[in-house]
């Protein structure tokens, strides 16, 4: 599990700790996740939260992007403040002052945002046509992962839910003042982080498009329509857009990838373009050494929706033996495990590929940038801490 991958980092460019993007390996990951989508004639609506950055959003839609997705109100506005005009917010949106803020966004870009139950379609339905906007909503489809979302097989609470939205929108087609819409039907298959295989990740991804393209026929045979399907995260994206009738995939995290998506067969540890930059500033012991990157940049996060026996926080670059096995704030402690490793001396700089690399961005307020030349700079990580 641990990287022999190189440095990227050459000199004293700047003070430590600090998260550091590889600028060529992340518009590698970019163009690849847009060709392939183009190759397999999906849109393709990446997540926003990975990054959080305008500078990286803005890479994306040079290679072509068809709208972006947000967890956050936060993260909208920021991103429509940036120019971003097509947004959905894959995350119910609950309270007034949410709504007041979903449909002020909608007043500037096209949104879309996420449903499972009646009571939210009407309040939605009824917050958009007091505002005048139009609000597209997707029925939130539980396919595995047990968090939020209508259960793949009731089928009948998908079509309870999926009329009310029609006849809402009828509604809204007599009278265009303001309203709601049916999006289609959106999933999030990371139950697909707990595989213990690349096999059974893409099987994962197969059953998440299988099982929204049966509820669509199932629909139809109502009678109501049902316009897209949206799918596919980082892992799963490549899977699922192979199953006829999936419209579109929103992987988030395969621009930076990380010690998660290598564990699950996704990605080579020279796809990870992301890492935390740290300096040794103790070594108390031959076999430890401590360096300046704790719980505060690096994150306790041992994976997304889970740690599934990954131990230590991260993986030493360059290094097979050692391991990062204790974070306290701003501590963290290496250690070396094998008898072969050399730990570093007090002052070396160290490289590490987070287990999850999109908390540690949200953590930090800018990135720094290497590319083959060496340093470029600084972006400003735009809606870092926006978690409203
Ligand atoms: C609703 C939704 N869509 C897409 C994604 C993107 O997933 P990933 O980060 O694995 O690419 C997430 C991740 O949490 C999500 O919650």
């Amino acid at each position: 599990m641990q990287p022999l991958v190189l440095p990227f980092v050459h000199g004293e460019w700047f003070d430590t700790p600090a998260v550091v993007v590889h600028r060529p390996t992340l518009d590698r990951n970019i163009q690849k996740m847009a060709d392939f989508a183009s190759e397999k004639g999906v849109a393709l609506r990446p997540h926003m939260k990975t990054h959080k950055t305008v500078e990286v959003a803005r890479r994306q839609r040079l290679a072509g992007i068809q709208g972006i997705t947000v967890a956050k109100l936060g993260e909208a506005e920021v991103f429509a403040d940036a120019g971003f005009r097509d947004i959905t917010v894959a995350y119910p949106v609950v309270s007034t002052v949410k709504r007041r803020r979903l449909t002020a966004l909608a007043a500037r870009a096209r949104v879309t945002t996420v449903v499972d139950d009646l009571e939210q379609v009407d309040v939605l339905a009824r917050s958009a046509e007091e505002r005048a906007v139009s609000v597209g909503l997707w029925i939130k489809i539980d396919t595995g992962l047990h968090r939020c979302g209508i259960p793949a097989e009731a089928e009948d609470r998908v079509a309870a839910v999926a009329s009310r939205i029609v006849r809402w929108e009828e509604r809204w087609r007599k009278e265009p003042g303001g309203g709601v819409y049916f999006a289609g039907l959106l999933t999030h298959a990371g139950h697909a982080y707990g595989a213990s295989s690349r096999e059974e990740v893409e099987a994962i991804a197969r059953s998440e498009g299988e099982q929204l393209t049966a509820l669509k026929r199932a629909l139809r045979l109502r009678g109501l329509p049902c316009p897209e399907l949206s799918a596919g995260s980082t892992p799963t994206a490549f899977g699922v857009a192979g199953v006829p009738g999936i419209t579109e995939i929103r992987p988030g995290n395969y621009v930076f990838y990380d010690r998660t998506q290598v564990r699950l067969g996704v990605a080579d540890w020279s796809d990870c373009a992301l890492r935390v930059v740290a300096r040794v500033v103790s070594r108390p012991a031959p076999t430890r050494c401590v360096i300046d990157a704790g719980s505060k940049t690096l994150g306790l996060d041992q994976g997304a929706h889970g740690s599934r026996g990954v131990t230590g926080f991260g993986a030493v670059c360059g290094s097979v033996g050692l391991e990062v096995t204790r974070l306290s704030e701003e501590h963290g402690v290496i250690e070396e495990r094998d008898g072969t490793a050399e730990v570093p001396q007090v002052g070396a700089m160290v490289e590490i590929i987070p287990n999850h690399a999109c908390p540690v961005v949200n953590l930090t307020r800018r990135l720094g940038v290497v590319g083959e030349g060496g340093w470029e700079g600084w972006w400003s990580v735009d809606a870092a801490g926006r978690v409203d």
